[in-house]
């Protein structure tokens, strides 16, 4: 039986039915929905719209569906409630009689649904910020393999300075550490309770909503009860987490393909993680990586399509909103699943340290170091610069790198340079000269891993 035959003469046509239907993937809500319940429970209990007898049936019955669901969360699949309220009703109803019926006083399932979204949006935060947390946990131990390990550092995909892999690996560490920030911030604006807003303009029961928002682990109830029920920017705020911390494993792992391309070849992925092809028996291909990149794309699509969704809805609540569940599931879900692949994936990737290091010095990326060189000497940086420009033009000319020209060859550009300059061309020392603050100098490398490792303790 639907909760709302009553003034219904016919019942739905089947294909109405299957299309309204949202158990199918709201079945998921269940265990917000009783915990939900149990509090809503109790709350009419306080209000002296339950007696204690009916009060305690009822939060028996609720708390052997939840026992149900925790063993098997596909339990509601198996009945064609229209969503997850009708199901639980149901199954109270079957349970306990008309006692059951008296749940739903002073509630609709508009103020119901949005709680449960939020208790769900809740858990999947606090998952998100550990898997996050695990992620930066492994990047860390990969900063510290190669913390001293040369990398070539791009700009337009050109060679531009060396860098430490370390180095590389603490750019995301800082990108996840912002994710986690994001996500406590969306945690802090979903914790608002708008059950007891009734469908739209309140509950008639005598609760005290404050009591209730607190007892569901809510820090607020929410101050107007249309804006309760039609309100999903919590939605909305967290699939904007998603979908940026999306983009920075999606780069991360464009970063990853390239340094492990035959072009490159400074990475190595196992083959636990790598695949073949079915026709090149040469190849081993990043499709891990890829997939991560590639998810990202219906992650940015979900968070797109509820803001569409909800453009232009008048107050309050509109069955439009129930389109705001398959979408947030499965970027959440998609999220997840990636930050737990990364986790997976990082301690699987390693640099081919001499390799790396031989290409990091090609491309004449040591060029920023002889116009500091000529800076040391007096000249100002801009006619440095010109002169390094001409030299490098040389010395490509000559098929040489700049570390390979004569002292002569040098003074063809400018009479400053002495023999002092091979050891300013040198990696190490281009590279143990960057140590200000946030530098990848190995010295600045340790400080810096120093820095998120605390971090990471004391999240
Ligand atoms: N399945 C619905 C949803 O997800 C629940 C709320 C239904 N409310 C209503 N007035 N029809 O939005």
């Amino acid at each position: 039986m639907s909760l709302w035959g009553g003034r219904f003469s016919q019942p739905n046509a089947a294909e109405f039915k299957q299309f309204n239907d949202s158990l199918r993937f709201d079945y998921q809500l269940a265990p917000y929905d009783l915990q939900a319940s149990q509090a809503w429970a109790q709350a009419l209990l306080e209000a002296g719209l339950l007696t204690t007898t009916e009060h305690q049936q009822l939060h028996q019955a609720l708390e052997e569906l939840r026992v149900g669901v925790a063993n098997d969360p596909r339990l509601p699949l198996q009945s064609d409630e229209e969503d997850i309220h009708s199901w639980v009703e149901a199954q109270l109803i079957e349970k306990i009689g008309t006692t059951a019926k008296k749940l739903h006083t002073g509630r609709s399932r508009n103020d119901l649904v949005a709680t449960d979204l939020r208790l769900f949006c809740k858990a999947a935060g606090t998952e998100l910020i550990s898997a996050n947390l695990a992620a930066i946990q492994v990047l860390l131990q990969f900063a510290e393999r190669y913390q001293a390990s040369a990398l070539p550092g791009y700009t337009h995909l050109q060679r531009a300075q060396p860098i430490m892999a370390g180095h590389w690996a603490l750019a995301y560490v800082q990108m996840l550490q912002r994710d986690v920030a994001r996500l406590k911030e969306t945690m802090k604006r979903l914790d608002v309770c708008p059950l007891g807003s009734g469908a739209l303009a309140g509950t008639t029961a005598a609760i005290d909503r404050e009591a209730l928002a607190h007892a569901l682990g809510f820090r607020y109830a929410c101050e107007n009860s249309l804006d309760g029920v039609s309100d999903r920017d919590f939605a909305l705020d967290l699939l904007h987490s998603a979908s940026t911390g999306m983009m920075h494993l999606s780069r991360l792992a464009e970063d990853v393909i390239f340094y492990c391309s035959g072009e490159s070849g400074c990475f190595a992925m196992s083959d636990r993680i790598s695949s073949g092809s079915s026709l090149m028996p040469q190849k081993k291909n990043p499709d891990l990586f890829e997939l991560l990149r590639g998810k990202t794309g219906r992650v940015f699509g979900h968070q797109h399509a509820l803001q569409t969704t909800l453009k232009g809805l008048p107050l309050a609540y509109n069955k439009d909103m129930q389109e705001d569940k398959e979408g947030l599931f499965d970027a959440l879900h998609t999220y997840l699943q990636c930050l737990q692949m990364l986790t997976f994936a990082v301690p699987e990737l390693s640099v081919n340290e001499a390799h790396a290091r031989h290409q990091a010095t090609l491309g004449y990326s040591n060029a920023t170091e002889l116009a500091d060189y000529l800076v040391s000497k007096g000249i100002p940086f801009r006619d440095a610069h010109h002169i390094t420009g001409a030299a490098v033009l040389y010395a490509q000319q000559q098929e040489k790198p700049l570390e390979a020209l004569s002292l002569s060859e040098f003074h063809e550009f400018s009479t400053h340079i002495s023999d002092d300059v091979y050891r300013f061309l040198e990696l190490d020392y281009g590279v143990s000269q960057r140590k200000a603050l946030g530098g990848t100098a190995p010295a600045a490398v340790r400080t810096a891993i120093k820095h998120a490792s605390d971090w990471l303790h004391a999240a």
